[in-house]
């Protein structure tokens, strides 16, 4: 079996050309060859002759491509062409889009903190007016918690303590996609990871802060602990990825005030190797043996 593992051409950082290098190791373990191809060598070419049949040149063929990337065109590309990527375009690009992922978590029913998206402006002008900022007081006490809708690793997610605050961060930010969000105070500094393939919880851990950061994130300074979830909290991560259409995804879940699980965001494209030095589980493992039994179902 073959597959091709698309990356994005751009980032060479270690932390993502880590994690292809476990995915390709595990691909070989299990005897798949996964050829590693970027998203500027597949480039995404429409034109009137468009053949929705496979790509290429034929030998080249994959059986399934495994998307490392937020190329969510290609993706989506990719599908046309009649290729089975895991993850799928949609789930990928609702993932990647915090807002997103809120609105359709909230359509099926999924408690999450209260959330209120930024409206929409545009690149060239911004926000020349911040009125509504004063909705968003009323809707919300402080501390307010502002996330950017595309970021990750904690980076992009902040806490505002009062008014001045809030006007500078959003201003700060300027045009782009952000929300604001009700601060969780019995998860201050402490969250849950929880590694979803295939419908099933594949590896847990506990992730909190010592320095007195909000944030959890190991990137950004956080402690991890292995985790035994409770049913609510499988049941809750198992949920997500069925509404969101992803066959695998990090799930970050906060604790509420009555410890009851509330959705903080969903990655589709989740680095593991924390989850492996903390539990020992390598997640790569899952996710090729997951797609060899999807492919095969497929075949028959
Ligand atoms: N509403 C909230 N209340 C309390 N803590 C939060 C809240 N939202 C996020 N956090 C903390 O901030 C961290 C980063 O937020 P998250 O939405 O997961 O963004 P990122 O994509 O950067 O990881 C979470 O892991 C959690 O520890
Ligand atoms: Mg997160």
């Amino acid at each position: 079996m073959k597959g091709w593992l698309i990356t994005n051409a751009f980032l060479h950082t270690h932390k993502f050309t880590e994690i292809h290098l476990w995915l390709t190791e595990a691909a070989k373990k299990v005897g798949v060859e996964l050829i590693v191809k970027t998203n500027a060598e597949v480039l995404v070419k429409l034109d009137s002759d468009f053949n929705t049949v496979k790509e290429v040149n034929s030998d080249d063929n994959p059986d399934f491509v495994l998307f490392w990337d937020k190329d969510v065109r290609l993706a989506q590309y990719l599908e046309m062409k009649g290729f089975r990527v895991f993850n799928s375009s949609k789930g990928i690009a609702v993932c990647d889009d915090k807002s997103l992922t809120h609105l359709y978590l909230q359509g099926a029913g999924i408690v999450m903190p209260k959330t209120i998206v930024a409206p929409m402006t545009f690149t060239n002008i911004g926000y020349n007016n911040l009125d509504f900022l004063s909705q968003i007081e009323k809707e919300l006490s402080f501390p307010i918690v502002i996330k950017e809708c595309f970021g990750s690793f904690g980076q992009q997610v902040y806490l505002v303590a009062n008014k001045q605050e809030l006007r500078t961060k959003t201003a700060e930010i300027g045009a782009k996609p952000m929300l604001f969000q009700e601060f969780i105070p019995s998860s201050k500094g402490k969250d849950l990871r929880l590694q979803v393939v295939g419908n099933q919880v594949v590896a847990a851990m506990y992730r909190y802060s010592e320095d007195g950061d909000f944030r959890a994130n190991i990137t950004n300074g956080g402690k991890m602990k292995p985790y035994e979830p409770n049913q609510k909290q499988i049941d809750l991560a198992i949920k997500c990825c069925k509404v969101l259409g992803l066959d695998f995804a990090g799930v970050d879940i906060l604790f509420g005030k009555n410890m009851e699980p509330l959705v903080c965001e969903v990655n589709s494209n989740a680095h593991f190797k924390n989850i492996y030095d903390c539990t020992g589980i390598n997640v790569a493992d899952s996710i090729l043996a997951y797609i060899i039994k999807r492919i095969c179902i497929g075949c028959k």
